[in-house]
């Protein structure tokens, strides 16, 4: 039988991160904070484009828990990896951190090097984490860390940075900072917004633009439909080049077409006309096509709960995203092809990849009580591929990061 991966309550998340940082460094007071991994809706590679996108949060989250120190030492450790680090603060910098420690001692760095936090004020601490993130899954794991290791040093300094929007988006630019930076992945802002700025019961949307964002009625078990993710067990990194060929591609269409980025394309045939590259073209297709396929699906929910032909007009958006990943953007894989494609037969109103790709995962909006059925017809598939098997996790509208206790 196939089963779904449980998010874990708060309490259990708290419990799990203090106990680690009990048993690692030694008993006393500590603090918890926890920042949850997302899922986009739709508006794939349009971040760094300056373009629309649509995150939720996941339920399932990310946990530390956090012993300031007078010093200028930071320890961690992870439930996830295997022994303990130790990091002077005053050695981090670009390529000098390896490994998953960067995304933790980057914020510390990020938050200096912005100007948020006089050096002297940023002291060392000890820090365990525990996620029921799945890892590598392009559910932004990383971002859930950097934004719990974010919202835990904005307290930890006195900063007050979290308590409001206008704080938390500048908490956003830091988790970014951090990741370009000092973990060397050159990704937009989508997954630090996602994880720092959503609300439970509510869709994201980003305009990448400006920073703005609107919350979005998606409150599907309302609705009578639940939001199925497929992680696909597929390898996925965005530390390769792979990523980062995507952004170049787009940044050299933008200087070739005299705009400031592809959000700015209002004429997409002549835009198309005057790329003499087809690949290019096939590049700026996709993030023009897909900005415009956000407002549609944005449209469409506040148009009323997702139903009737309603629904049917988001399935179609998102296969319609799904292609457009698959055959202009060339990001998808051959697993989360299957994943779609199976979901869709199996009864799924919309399918698609979610995320950077090359791998990763894939969501299906399904009529509730339905994720086990398509589940099960998802695992099939892949068995008879030869392919990984997947795990699913379901994924209501969670809430932004916070502090636990
Ligand atoms: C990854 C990146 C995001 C975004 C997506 C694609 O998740 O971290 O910034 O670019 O890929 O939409």
């Amino acid at each position: 039988m196939t089963t779904l991966l449980p998010a874990w309550t708060d309490d259990e998340g708290a419990r799990r991160a203090r106990d680690l940082l009990t048993r690692t460094f030694g008993p006393g007071e500590a603090r918890v904070w926890s920042a949850p991994g997302r899922v986009n809706l739709i508006g794939e590679h349009t971040d760094y484009n300056a373009g629309l996108c649509l995150p939720v949060a996941l339920p399932h989250r990310t946990v530390v828990a956090v012993r300031p120190r007078r010093d200028r030492t930071v320890r961690l450790v992870s439930a996830q990896e295997d022994g303990t680090r130790i990091v002077d603060l005053d050695d981090v910098r670009p390529g000098a951190v390896a490994g998953w420690p960067a995304y933790v001692v980057g914020v510390a760095w990020a938050l200096v090097a912005e100007g948020l936090v006089p050096r002297e004020r940023a002291t060392g601490f000890d820090v365990a984490v525990d996620s029921c993130v799945p890892y590598g899954a392009g559910l932004s794991s990383s971002a859930a860390l950097e934004c719990a290791a974010a919202i835990a040093l904005d307290e930890l300094w006195g900063l007050g940075l979290a308590g409001d929007d206008a704080g938390r988006t500048r908490l956003a630019a830091v988790c970014v900072r951090a990741e370009n930076e000092i973990a060397g992945a050159p990704t937009g802002g989508m997954d630090q917004s996602a994880s720092l700025r959503s609300r439970r019961g509510h869709a994201l949307l980003l305009d990448c633009r400006d920073g703005a964002t609107r919350h979005v009625p998606f409150d599907l078990a309302a609705a009578g439909l639940e939001l199925l993710v497929i992680d696909t067990r597929a390898p996925h990194a965005l530390v390769d080049g792979q990523y980062a060929a995507r952004r170049e591609s787009c940044e050299t269409a933008a200087r070739e077409l005299g705009v400031a980025s592809l959000r700015e394309v209002t004429d997409l045939p002549a835009a198309l006309d005057a790329l003499d590259d087809p690949l290019v073209r096939r590049r700026v297709r996709h993030v023009v096509t897909e900005i415009d396929r956000v407002e549609r699906f944005v449209d469409l929910l506040d148009g009323g709960p997702p139903a009737g032909p309603r629904l049917g007009a988001l399935g179609t958006l998102m296969a319609a995203s799904h292609a457009s990943l698959r055959d202009d953007y060339e990001v998808s894989a051959p697993e989360l092809d299957l994943a779609v494609d199976t979901a869709v037969a199996a009864g799924a109103h919309g399918a698609r990849m979610t995320g950077g790709g090359f791998g990763g995962s894939a969501i299906a909006l399904l009529d509730a009580g339905h994720a086990g059925r398509v589940a099960a017809a998802v695992t099939d598939s892949f068995t008879a591929a030869g392919f990984a098997e997947p795990v699913f996790l379901l994924a209501p509208a969670g809430g932004p990061a916070a502090r636990l206790g």
